[in-house]
């Protein structure tokens, strides 16, 4: 049975999905074959993903393959109610709300686990990093899992070294068409709605630091350099620090930006990016947001530690009043700033990333029996039926290759 609120909101979630919907051409087309075909018939999926209606749309196109589909939010403020309740009257079983404590969300996370997945889709790997440390007894019936995003591919590789990954997992996050598109546009345009969301103030003429130049980070900086800011990129890979040196954005160490910046965006997979060290160096007023997948990036225990006061100035604004004086503004508590204060990336991104998710469940479906316990790259063949469908909703042609060429890419002799 389904654990959401605010039922009341059921038929205006319906409306949004509906809306979201009508902008993911390419999953809709794969609903269409999956209702035909029914490649999922039978098999129970688990999900754990942000609950909001691009999500939710996912869902129902897994129902249509024939799955029974249990879903939780992946993050405890980035479930949309409305849109939660409006999927649990639609056949879901919905396992979230807006705001769960941590206990709710482990709870909900294991009503996941208790409807006996066979397949899971993951955003950050809690729910694969759980069966494997406290709920063995449904590993069993596991046949694998897809993986959203860079933080989790990190934590189930890392699971791969130590031995202890007992299903294969596909790196959805790997996928060209999910990481060129959704990290990096995604991120970008959902990054610069939710500060706008959470602060309605100009960003024109403001200087902002993005740390991390990944995909993420090179479309915040990109967006938010659109919207007339001053950027400055902090990295710690030379590679990447040069990259966006070359792009035309200041580099430098965090310390350095912190003091002239007014906005800053932490988005790196990594822990205490701004750690104790860095705070007496932050501007006055200057607003802090992550939109990196854990509430880590920010060091807000350090950032309590050194302040006298801290308080709730407006929805997703928190102000800190620092020892030395200094007034500093932390977004949605740090936690992803995009899908707290912001709608999260637009429909027709995540349109290819859950196009990607939905092909990666059919394929560990059809390949379950060759599949071994590891991290999967997506197969460039899915990569190519997404971006295809992509341009054919988008109205795009291109050319195709003559066999004179192929020939000619395939020679060597003068
Ligand atoms: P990536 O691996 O492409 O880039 C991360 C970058 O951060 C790397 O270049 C790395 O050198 C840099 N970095 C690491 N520690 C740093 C530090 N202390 N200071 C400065 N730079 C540092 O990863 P990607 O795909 O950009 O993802 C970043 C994070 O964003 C991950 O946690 C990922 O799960 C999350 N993510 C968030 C989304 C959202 O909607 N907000 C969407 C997709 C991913």
């Amino acid at each position: 049975m389904s654990k959401v609120k605010h039922t009341e909101l059921s038929e205006q979630g319906k409306e949004r999905i509906a809306w979201v919907s009508e902008h993911m051409p390419v999953l809709r087309g794969i609903g269409e074959w999956f209702e035909k075909k029914k490649p999922l018939k039978g098999l129970n999926v688990g999900m754990c993903l942000h609950v909001e209606p691009k999500t939710c749309v996912l869902a129902l196109t897994l129902k249509k393959a024939g799955a029974d589909v249990a879903i939780a939010g992946c993050n405890p403020l980035s479930t949309q109610d409305d849109a939660a309740s409006a999927l649990s009257k639609m056949g879901v079983e919905v396992f979230a709300w807006h705001g769960q404590n941590e206990q709710e969300y482990v709870e909900n996370i294991n009503k996941v686990i208790d409807s006996k997945p066979n397949i899971l889709i993951d955003d950050g790997a809690d729910v694969i990093a759980m069966l494997h440390e406290k709920r063995t007894d449904a590993l069993p019936e596991i046949i694998g899992a897809c993986e959203e995003t860079t933080t989790g591919i990190h934590r189930i590789m890392a699971m791969e070294k130590d031995g202890v990954l007992t299903f294969p997992v596909m790196a959805v996050n790997e996928a060209y068409t999910k990481h060129m598109f959704d990290n990096r546009y995604g991120t970008g345009q959902s990054v610069v709605d939710g500060i706008l969301k959470a602060t309605n103030l100009s960003l024109a003429g403001k200087t902002a630091t993005v740390a991390g130049y990944g995909w993420c980070g090179k479309g915040v900086a990109s967006r938010l350099s659109g919207m007339g800011c001053n950027i400055i990129v902090t990295e710690l890979d030379s590679i990447k620090a040069l990259e966006a040196k070359m792009d035309g954005y200041r580099v430098m160490k965090l310390e350095k930006a912190l003091e002239e910046s007014d906005i800053v965006v932490t988005v790196t997979g990594n822990k205490h990016v701004i750690g104790k060290a860095h705070i007496s160096h932050i501007k006055n007023g200057a607003i802090l947001a992550n939109a990196g997948h854990f509430d880590i990036e920010i060091d807000k225990q350090a950032l309590a530690k050194e302040s006298i006061r801290q308080r709730q100035v407006k929805e997703e604004v928190e102000i800190y009043e620092l020892k030395n004086g200094k007034k500093v503004y932390l977004l949605s508590q740090g936690r992803l700033v995009n899908l707290a204060a912001g709608q999260g990336h637009p429909a027709e991104i995540m349109d290819m990333s859950f196009a990607v998710q939905a092909m990666s469940a059919e394929y560990l479906s059809k390949e379950r029996d060759s599949l071994k316990p590891k991290v999967y790259p997506i197969p460039i063949e899915i990569d190519r039926a997404i971006a295809n469908l992509k341009l054919k909703s988008m109205g795009v042609e291109i050319d195709e290759l003559t066999n004179d060429q192929a020939q000619y890419l395939k020679s060597w002799r003068i």
